[in-house]
């Protein structure tokens, strides 16, 4: 049986238990770890010189096929196309769009020569399964060597709706060169018709849907297929990492330093698309309607470092320090602060068990593909006495996980009063919607994710 490749830019900390590095490395590290495979990537490294080689490395029956990229690479394709103008344009910001056609042609360069390097190692009967924006253009650079291999892509942030999207410059050309792999994977619904509405509207291509089945396109030449597959999680290993993790150090600190008020919690990579200043101020109304809430409940925000050498994300990281440092000024006590806001990584396990400390999981992303931390949040909780999920519509993870409370982030009021909601929600209603979105995560589990893409991607 074929070997499956997976390719994507970023590559999971190839330690087991590493600090969370996003959604993509978690999902794709779990869904490997099963079937076992090769994963190539890039390294993380930023080089002065090219490198030689890709580096091997094994972990259990997964390998790790790493390179590093030279500066000027991760400049254009890293940092400039795929952070500056992809995902923003991606993630409903066209405002923030950057665009520079050198840029450009270094992402296209990029996928080129990254497929250049992944094509020795490929056997004919190796299924590659590629992931995420940074590499639309990759199926197309395989094609270009002769390889003839399954290829699908799985695409992890949303799919912009057409009117959106028309504002990249060369919206054209990567719509083609998506049309140059088997199967194309979306998220949600939503996104899988946003790409369709682009194909009959804007490229003159033609679609033929049935019923339970990927769509078939047919544009560029090409035939392909595309569907939805939300991404999920292993809710009972998470469930189990923070059942482990509940007397450890860090959730026992925690603990002690809230004297018994109510946490609020939130994970996120420090990004503007997750609605993080929005989010401030919805507790800061909570704060401010509600004046006995003050004191008895704490925010905690933990927003690790991303992408900091993007203009944009530097302006989100002042943004948010000035706001938590003005809502703090204005109501922390001798012994409460309001916002713990910290800007760094931590491990996946510490994570789990301080989300089930939770009483509120705060998740309220302006847009987001799907949000595994949303599934996380539920997943890690008690289920005799669990914590409440106050969910962005926004994120694809709204469209299951029905049972939240969900909201729309830029509606601060109705933030405000959902988390009131959240805070004083009975045990039996807790619960009863717990109950439900457990259920759904383990029938939908990473697993399901996986196998149902890899089905459709073989299938002929
Ligand atoms: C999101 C993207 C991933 C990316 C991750 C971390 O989840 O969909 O492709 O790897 O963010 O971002 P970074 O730029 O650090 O790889």
């Amino acid at each position: 049986m074929g070997r499956l490749i997976i390719v994507s830019n970023r590559v999971a900390p190839i330690s087991e238990g590493g600090p969370a590095a996003g959604g993509l490395a978690v999902g794709v590290y779990d869904a490997l770890k099963e079937t076992g495979g090769v994963w190539f990537g890039w390294s993380g490294d930023v080089l002065t010189v090219p490198p030689e080689a890709i580096k091997l490395e094994e972990q259990g029956p997964v390998t790790f096929a790493t390179i590093g990229l030279v500066r000027r690479d991760y400049d254009q394709y890293y940092r400039g196309f795929s952070n500056a103008t992809l995902w923003p344009a991606f993630h409903y910001r066209p405002d923030l769009i950057e665009f520079d056609r050198d840029e450009y042609d270094g992402y296209c360069r990029v996928n080129r020569w990254l497929a250049a390097q992944l094509a020795p190692l490929l056997r004919p009967d190796d299924v590659i399964w590629v992931h995420d924006y940074h590499l639309i253009p990759f199926a197309q650079a395989l094609r270009e060597l002769g390889v003839k291999n399954r290829i699908g892509f799985f695409l992890h942030i949303p799919f912009p709706a057409s009117q959106i999207l028309l504002s990249v410059p060369r919206h054209r050309e990567l719509v083609e060169a998506l049309c140059a792999f088997d199967l194309l994977g979306f998220q949600t619904e939503p996104d899988l018709h946003a790409f369709c509405d682009y194909v009959e509207t804007e490229a003159g291509g033609t679609l033929t849907r049935h019923a339970a089945k990927p769509v078939e396109v047919r544009a560029f030449g090409k035939t392909l297929k595309a569907a939805a597959y939300p991404i999920g999680v292993y809710p009972d290993e998470v469930r189990a990492l923070a059942k482990d993790g509940e007397s450890g150090r860090d959730v026992q600190t925690v603990k002690a330093t809230l004297h018994q008020r109510k946490l609020v919690m939130s994970v996120d990579r420090l990004d503007y698309s997750k609605g993080l200043v929005e989010r401030f101020r919805a507790f800061e109304r909570l704060m401010e309607h509600d004046p006995q809430q003050r004191n008895n409940v704490s925010f905690l925000q933990i927003a690790p470092p991303t992408r900091s050498d993007v203009d944009a994300y530097r302006d989100i990281r002042l943004q948010l320090e000035a706001e938590s440092g003005r809502i703090n000024g204005r109501y922390a006590e001798l012994d409460w602060t309001p916002i713990r806001y910290i800007h760094r990584q931590y491990e996946r396990p510490v994570l789990a068990a301080l989300f089930r400390e939770a009483h509120v999981g705060f998740v309220t992303p302006l847009r987001d593909g799907m949000n595994l931390v949303a599934k996380e949040y539920v997943s890690a909780q008690d289920p005799d006495d669990p914590g409440v999920l106050v969910l962005s519509q926004f994120a694809g993870a709204a469209r299951e996980l029905k049972a939240a409370l969900i909201v729309n982030p830029l509606d601060i009021d109705g933030m405000a009063e959902a988390l009131a909601t959240a805070l004083a929600m009975p045990l039996d209603e807790r619960r009863a919607r717990h109950r439900e979105m457990y259920a759904l995560l383990r029938d939908n589990n990473v697993s399901v994710w996986r196998d149902n893409f890899l089905r459709d991607l073989k299938a002929r």
